[in-house]
């Protein structure tokens, strides 16, 4: 495909929620509140707003600037633009860790399509507590029913990925994003009426800092990156897909606001709830599923609630697995030059394979662990917690020692058309300050800032 009939998206706003469908999804409703709970509630919320603002934010420019440059994919990007270096390893890092997160995620996507079958069939209704914590764990742990919603969920990304990028991803962005952020808000106004629902915001509000170790710290980071899917060239490939007239920096403003605001709202609605039931805050990954049928069952007309709930949260996951899905297809179809459709065919059945793994890791692969975590876990772990941090900084140390200050400057300011009023200060944080914020919270996890410390 040459750079000239490349597609692009058609508008403004379609510009902005198609990349607030990719950032917006699991990682905000489910990932997110699992992450506060089990990480001490408000003082990792605090790193997460302080990683967010330090890394996610620049990293998130830097890979636009990346993307609209060379509209290519994330690994044909630094063909483009470093020929003959070896900087393209960051583009194959961000194809891998979109086919292993999808391979995790996917498994989590198929959950959300069993509960809007619960919801719709009338089975979330007259439950306790620990009857949705039951019904979970039997549910998750067997074999038929999670890897058949599995499969079925990839299978949708994978047509809606072979009907072409403008059609799929900007009209199903379009309507659900809008729909989504209000269920979410009524969502809230119901948990928080619950009793004892101020537990619940003091535990997402009122930091104890006790609780910052460096593993908060390193999984606040993780979070930040999964969350703004930034990290691995996935908004390389989005703003491949800009027009020039898109403006980049407000953009990156917009789509990290609106992301952190739904994480936000999430915790918000599934805090009060877990302590108003008595559900543990640390759980883990099944802590919005027992605890939103709880919520629901204090509504009138509940089904309806959470059948609509989990439709939009499916659609949300959606916009997301779409987005990985192109990563991957992307750069299979412009780097050895295969149809579109082939290449999406060989994403698909790779991550099958992974999320299937996935899924029987809740049930009878339990018990094969790496390094003490299971296949899912470990999935989520190397992504999150090491291959996006990774790839956010060699993203910014490329950008910020390879790149002419000039060229950064034109394409951010689409030819000086715009104003870039906080450049020097991007340009700053980009090479210095995230760079090196995201290798000591590397070094201080692995032990060895304590280790030099010792030695002095
Ligand atoms: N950010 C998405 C979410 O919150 C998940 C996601 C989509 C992602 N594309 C990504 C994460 C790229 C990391 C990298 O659900």
């Amino acid at each position: 495909m040459t750079t000239n009939t490349r597609a692009t998206f058609g508008s403004k706003i379609g510009v902005i929620l198609a990349t607030v469908g990719c950032a917006v999804g699991l990682g905000n409703i489910w990932r997110f509140p699992y992450m506060v709970g089990s990480n001490g509630g408000a003082a990792f919320l605090l790193i997460y707003v302080i990683c967010i603002l330090l890394l996610g934010l620049p990293v998130m420019i830097t890979e636009f600037f990346i993307g609209r440059r060379s509209r290519r994919n994330a690994a044909g990007a630094f063909k483009v633009m470093a020929p003959g270096t070896k900087w393209s390893f960051i583009g194959y890092n961000g194809v891998l860790a979109a086919f292993l997160i999808l391979g995790f995620y996917s498994v989590v996507a198929g959950w959300t399509l069993e509960y809007i079958m619960q919801a719709f069939s009338g089975s979330l209704s007259g439950k306790t507590a620990a009857d949705f914590a039951v019904e979970f764990e039997t549910f998750s742990s067997g074999i038929i029913r999670p890897i058949g919603w599995t499969i079925a969920f990839i299978a949708l990304t994978h047509l809606i990925i072979i009907s072409g990028v403008k059609s799929g991803i900007e009209r199903a962005s379009k309507v659900m994003m809008p729909v989504l952020f209000f269920i979410l808000v009524a969502l809230c106004i119901r948990s928080v009426t619950l009793p004892d629902a101020t537990e619940g915001l003091k535990f997402l509000f009122h930091p104890d800092f006790e609780k910052i170790t460096s593993s908060v710290v390193l999984s606040a980071m993780g979070q930040a990156f999964f969350s703004l899917s930034i990290g691995m060239g996935c908004l390389i490939t989005y703003a491949s897909y800009f027009g020039k007239e898109t403006n980049l920096q407000t953009t990156a403003l917009q789509v990290t606001l609106l992301d952190t605001l739904v994480a936000i709202l999430a915790g918000i609605m599934i805090f009060p709830a877990v302590f108003s039931f008595h559900i543990a805050p640390t759980a883990g990954p099944e802590l919005v599923f027992i605890t939103l049928p709880n919520v629901f069952e204090q509504l009138p007309l509940g089904w309806l609630w959470s059948f609509i709930f989990f439709v939009l949260l499916a659609l949300a996951a959606l916009t997301s697995t779409i987005s990985l899905h192109e990563v991957a297809t992307a750069y299979v179809h412009e780097e050895y030059h295969m149809s579109r459709k082939k290449a999406a065919w060989f994403v698909s059945i790779g991550v099958l394979v992974l999320a299937v793994i996935s899924s029987l890791s809740f049930g009878i692969l339990k018990e094969y662990t790496i390094f003490g975590l299971t296949f899912f876990d470990a999935l989520d772990y190397l992504t999150a917690k090491i291959m996006l941090p990774l790839g956010g900084m060699f993203i910014c140390i490329y950008v910020g020692t390879r790149v002419d200050r000039k060229i950064l400057k034109e394409e951010l300011t689409n030819k000086s058309t715009i104003p870039f009023h906080f450049f020097n200060t991007y340009a700053f944080f980009m090479k210095y300050i995230s760079p090196i914020a995201i290798g000591i919270i590397f070094l201080n996890e692995l032990g060895i800032i304590k280790w030099i410390k010792g030695l002095l």
